[in-house]
């Protein structure tokens, strides 16, 4: 199995992300770094230990604390109206009994970078927080990734928090455009993608019938399903951020394109906007724009659609 730390705000997406990524058996968890976004950084962090507990890690898998505060001028803004009150839908589960590390998320991330140099994937799934204070403080943390995979963005189709930005995004605009102009090799699994995998009430009945094992997933889907529902919607839900664990191992899930990824940090209202710059179109568009030419050059990979791979193959 290969290296990998997964940097997530648990969540309920996030949650049945971690045990997707254990059961896929591709991987050697490395760490499990929390961030804030759903919740504040102090409840993803207890989320992710109790996590870590249920799912029978925490005697093997570090579970570190993210920082407190996006880069951004605004606090994290929480997600409980999908994720629940306390992050993990109905769940009150109990914290692990593992120590607390004294290194933050962004140090793990730095660390296993130099330890697993040209081997690391990191696998993110909510704001970028954590990886651009990796980023900031070691700008060779871009070129010591071998893959990095990301939750977050939308290239062509509307937000879901505004209009033109999504979630994780919108929550850390400034650590994004720090880590999308790094030149680390990114895929950006956006909502193109997720909105076309879609959770339905036939997969949340099979589910249930899986046993004991899938159980606590299935709770949780359940609740998010209802979350869904509350919000406008049909029973239906995205599976935002199992997909990017999904992609980490094989891109055929979703159809990816070459391109760089602007941020929009500045604006009120197209806060956190991702404009997707297509590899053979930055000359025509921004060829007059030196600072735009300079920036295009940090490409990587997005998903502009689900892929042909499917989660039951
Ligand atoms: C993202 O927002 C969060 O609420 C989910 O966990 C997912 O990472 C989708 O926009
Ligand atoms: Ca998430």
């Amino acid at each position: 199995p290969a290296p990998i730390v997964l940097d997530s705000d648990p969540g309920i997406d996030d949650a049945v992300a971690l045990q997707y990524l254990l059961g896929t058996g591709l991987w050697d968890l490395k760490a499990y770094t929390s961030v804030g976004g759903n919740l504040p950084a102090d409840a993803t962090y207890s989320n992710a230990r109790a996590l870590a507990r249920a799912l029978r890690i925490d005697t093997d898998v570090p579970v570190h604390r993210g920082a407190g505060r996006p880069l951004s001028r605004l606090p994290y803004r929480e997600a409980s109206a999908f994720h629940g009150r306390a992050g993990l839908g109905e769940e009150s589960l109990p914290d692990s009994t593992a120590p607390h590390p004294t290194e933050s998320s962004a140090q793990a991330l730095l660390r296993l970078s130099r330890a697993y140099e040209g081997e690391l994937t990191v696998c993110a799934t909510g704001p970028l927080t954590n990886v651009a204070i990796a980023l900031l403080e070691d700008p060779g943390f871009a070129r010591r990734v071998a893959k990095f995979v990301f939750m977050g963005g939308a290239a062509q189709v509307p937000g879901n928090f505004t209009p033109v930005a999504e979630f994780n995004i919108w929550s850390d605009p400034d650590a994004a455009e720090v880590v999308l102009s790094s030149g680390i090799p990114f895929t950006m699994v956006d909502l193109d993608a997720s909105h076309g995998w879609l959770f339905r009430p036939a997969d949340l009945a099979a589910l249930e019938a899986a046993g004991p094992g899938t159980a606590l997933a299935a709770r949780l889907m359940r609740t998010y399903m209802q979350a869904y529902t509350r919000h406008g919607g049909d029973g239906t839900c995205p599976l935002h951020d199992p997909l990017a664990v999904g992609v980490c191992g094989d891109e055929a899930f979703v159809t990816a394109a070459e391109g760089a990824v602007i941020v929009e940090c500045a604006s009120e209202l197209t806060r956190g906007q991702t404009v997707f710059v297509p590899a053979d179109a930055r000359r025509i568009y921004y060829s007059e724009s030196p600072s735009l030419t300079a920036r295009l050059r940090a490409t990587g990979r997005v998903a502009l659609g689900p892929g042909s791979r499917d989660f039951s193959e």
